[in-house]
Parts: structure tokens; sequence; C-alpha cells
């Protein structure tokens, strides 16, 4: 069966610890779109591991991880990510690991852009992870992007850099009053970079299509969340590229059809990093109470996440959007010890009513969201490993959102270790 596991809400849902549990029984765990601005954390017996780029299937030596075409790639962070892995006793080889020749790179200038077109949006910043993500899409789209398999060909990258960095160094110098980057260092450093990754690079079209013909086990590992799409969600806060399940088939190579599953990941709360309209944000101090009991800091840039409740409404749009047939829940252990929760199940803009989730930030900005409450539960859950074993509360909680969001439940998690998951 292959399944497509997906952030159903504002991202840092739990994915990676969902896709380290599913990908032991994986032939392959495929990234599809994103870069470094992803942070999926894995705990293995009380040691952490924080992946940016690299799927987090690849704490099981059976697995294969690919990094597809729709993936933009820095070669410094892959690296780096290689070495971490490394040194932490996880081996990286050409057996394990493939990158697609297609993926486009992320350069110092797109880092620079996105540091710059921030601090120009003043007030209106997106709250970027700075990893340069926005820009390097951006030339993709317009069509002066370059790619891994550039580098193989010496004269052609040099001449495509050169280009580039004469046009951003304009950008630079004349919009931006910033300092230029260096075309020769850049030139050599990323020369060096493909040397580097050269044994991990191949078609991984190709490759995935054959492992889909010999009938192998395909995961596909979504970063991001679907509100931060930048189709489906709250547009201009959002990232650049398809975190929903459709992303997967547009950054593997593979058709619509080989997928069998697209599993939702939804927090038992809400959280958002960065700008943008978030309707069910905590305006008491039940924000630095789930923050702090959560440790809802960011993987990637250790910023607070900003956090909420449950959003039904929300969530209930991310099904239709990824057509999600399955869901796993995850950080339920957070929410004991509080009295009363609250679901939200639509929204209120003056006489107005909305059970769909609105396109217009505008909008999503004034209404209020319409809430229902359950009884809490005030018993400890990381222990519980069988689902009737749970607190009747946290079932009934549970089992509200699987009615709300008409999608059965398959996974609870109720704590950061891989053991700590109930499966249904
Ligand atoms: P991702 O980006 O979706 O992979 O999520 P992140 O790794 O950014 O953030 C999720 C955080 O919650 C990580 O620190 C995980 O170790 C942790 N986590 C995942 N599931 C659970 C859970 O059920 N309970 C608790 N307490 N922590 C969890
Ligand atoms: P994972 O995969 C949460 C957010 C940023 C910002 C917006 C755009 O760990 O769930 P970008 O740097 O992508 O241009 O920033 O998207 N963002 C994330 N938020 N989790 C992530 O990844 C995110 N990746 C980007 O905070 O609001
Ligand atoms: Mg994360």
């Amino acid at each position: 069966m292959n399944t497509v596991l997906i952030g159903a809400q504002f991202g840092d849902e739990g994915k990676g610890k969902i896709i380290d549990i599913l990908a032991q029984k994986s032939d392959y765990v495929v990234r599809y779109q994103g870069g470094n601005n992803a942070g999926h954390t894995v705990e293995v017996n009380g040691t952490q591991f924080i992946l940016h780029l690299i799927p987090s299937g690849i704490l099981h030596t059976g697995t294969k991880c690919v990094i597809g075409h729709g993936v933009v790639v820095n070669p410094a962070a892959l690296l780096e990510e290689i070495a971490y892995l490394e040194s932490k006793g996880v081996h990286v080889d050409e057996k394990r690991l493939f990158v697609s020749e297609g993926v486009h790179l992320i350069f110092p200038y797109h880092q620079a852009l996105d540091v710059l077109k921030e601090k120009r949006r003043g007030r209106d910043a997106i709250g970027t992870t700075k990893k340069g993500i926005g820009p390097a899409y951006a030339d993709k789209a317009s069509r002066t992007g370059i790619r891994l398999v550039d580098l193989y060909d010496e004269g052609r990258f040099y001449r495509k850099l050169k280009e580039n960095i004469e046009f951003e160094n304009e950008v630079f110098e004349k919009v931006f009053h910033a300092p230029p980057v260096n075309f020769e260092e850049i030139f050599h450093q990323y020369i060096e970079y493909g040397r580097n990754l050269k044994k991990f690079s191949c078609d991984t079209i190709e490759l995935l299509n054959q492992a889909v013909k010999g009938k192998k086990t395909i995961l596909f590992e979504g970063a991001q969340g679907t509100l931060l799409d930048v189709d489906f969600g709250t547009y201009p806060y959002v990232t650049s590229s398809h975190p929903v399940s459709a992303g997967a088939s547009l950054g593997s190579g593979l058709s619509p059809r080989v997928f069998d599953q697209v599993m939702g990941v939804v927090k038992a709360y809400t959280t958002r990093v960065g700008e943008g309209p978030f309707p069910t944000e905590f305006k008491d101090d039940m924000q630095e109470k789930i923050r702090s009991l959560g440790k809802e800091y960011g993987a990637t840039t250790g910023r607070p996440r900003r956090c909420g409740w449950f959003d039904a409404c929300l969530a209930r749009y991310s099904v239709l959007v990824n057509g999600m047939n399955a869901l796993a829940v995850t950080k339920l252990d957070i929410l004991g010890g509080v009295e009363k929760l609250k679901i939200c199940v639509g929204y209120r803009n003056g006489k107005k009513t909305y059970s769909f989730f609105p396109h217009d930030i505008s909008v999503l900005r004034a209404c209020e969201p319409i809430y229902e409450e359950m009884d809490g539960w005030s018993e400890e859950i990381h222990h519980v490993r069988r689902y009737q074993d749970l607190p009747l509360a946290t079932r009934r909680y549970i089992e509200r959102i699987s009615q709300l969001l008409e999608t059965p439940v398959k996974i609870v998690s109720v704590g950061a270790d891989r053991d700590q998951t109930i499966f249904l």
C-alpha cells in the first residue's frame, strides 16, 4: 500500500514521528516538496533526531530514502545533515539515499533575498524561515533556476550562475542597497558540492516508477502543512510549495493512480509558527501553558510557536483538499489536566457563519470561532498502549475529532518517542 502522509494544519503536527513509524513497513520514503525549512523530529529511546531534508525513514536501515525533484535543496544543508546523521551512528550511503538530479538548488543569493524581502515587508512580513525557499521556487517558476544536474555540466552551470548572479547583484545594489555576492566563490563551492553529492544523484522518476512496477511499498513524506500550501493555504502567509497530497505526484513523478491512502496528521490542538491568520489562537494563559508543556518551539528556527484550540473547521477543509482517508492524532498527552477542552466547529463574522474555511484572509481575520466544549481528563497517558486503556474523556475527544472530520483515526500518539503510540 502506498501512503501519502501530510500535515493537516500549519505544519509541525508530528509528521516526522509518524513517518518514522510507518517507514518500518515501507520500502521507500519520498520527500516531494519544500526544503530545509522543514524540521521533522523523531525520538528513539530518548535520542532525538531532527531532520530537515532527508526523509524521516532514514532511521530504518531497510528503507530507501528519496528526495524527489519537487524539493528545493540547499546542498550545504544536505551535506551537513548527512554528516549529522553519521555522527549519530546512522549510516547514509548511495544505497539508501537517492537525490533527484532535477531538484532545484538554493543559492546564497536566495537566502539573502529571503532576508531582505522580509525586512522590506516590515509589518507585513510572512515570518519565513529565511532559508531561501520562496526565492528558489520563484526562480524555478521564472525558468532561471539551477538544478543539481546543471552542476555536472561546468560550462552550462558557469553561464547560468553568472547570469543569475549578475542580475541578483544589481537587485541587491539598486533595490536593497545591500552587498553583492561573489560569483567565483559560489561557483567553486557549488562545483565541490556537486562532486560530494554525485554518488547520491540519479533519475528518481525512473527509480520510483520501477519501484511501483516491482510492487514496492512507498511512503510519501509531506513537509509543512495544508494551510501553508501556496494554493490551499492562507495566502500570502504560506510557503512556496505544495504540501498537499497532490504535491506527492507533482514532486515525485508518479501518477496519482499509485496512491492508496492519504493519512493526515493532526495535532490534538493547533500551532502555527510565523505570521498569518489563526482563528483559534489562545488569548489567555493557555498560550504559555501549552507552549511550554508541548515544547512548542520551531525545530528549524527555534521560534516560539503560536498555540490554539483544535480547529475542526480548518481540518475539515484539509480533509477535502487532500482526500484524506486516515488520521493520525498527535500530542494528546499535552492536553491532560485541561478541565474543559474547546473544539472550533465553524466561524462567525457578524451575522454570517462559515462551516467551510474562508479563502479571504481579511474575512478569516475578522472571524470569531464557534466553539463546542468537551470534558478534559486529568490522567497521565504517556504509558498507554491500547486504545481501550485511554481515559473515557480522551477517547471521546478523539472520536469527536474523527466524527467532525468524517475520517477514521488509525494512529494516536501519546508522547514523542517511537514507542508512545497506539494503533487502532
Ligand atoms: P513535524 O514538522 O510535523 O515533523 O513536527 P515537529 O517535529 O516539528 O514538531 C512536533 C514535536 O512534537 C516534536 O518535538 C516531536 O518530538 C513531538 N511529538 C510528536 N508527537 C508527540 C506526542 O504525541 N506527544 C508529545 N508530547 N510530543 C510529540
Ligand atoms: P515542517 O515540515 C511550520 C512557515 C514559516 C512561515 C511560512 C513561509 O516542520 O512542518 P518559508 O521559509 O517556507 O518561506 O516560510 O511557512 N513554515 C513552517 N511552519 N513547519 C514547517 O515545516 C514550516 N516550514 C515553513 O514559519 O510562516
Ligand atoms: Mg516541524
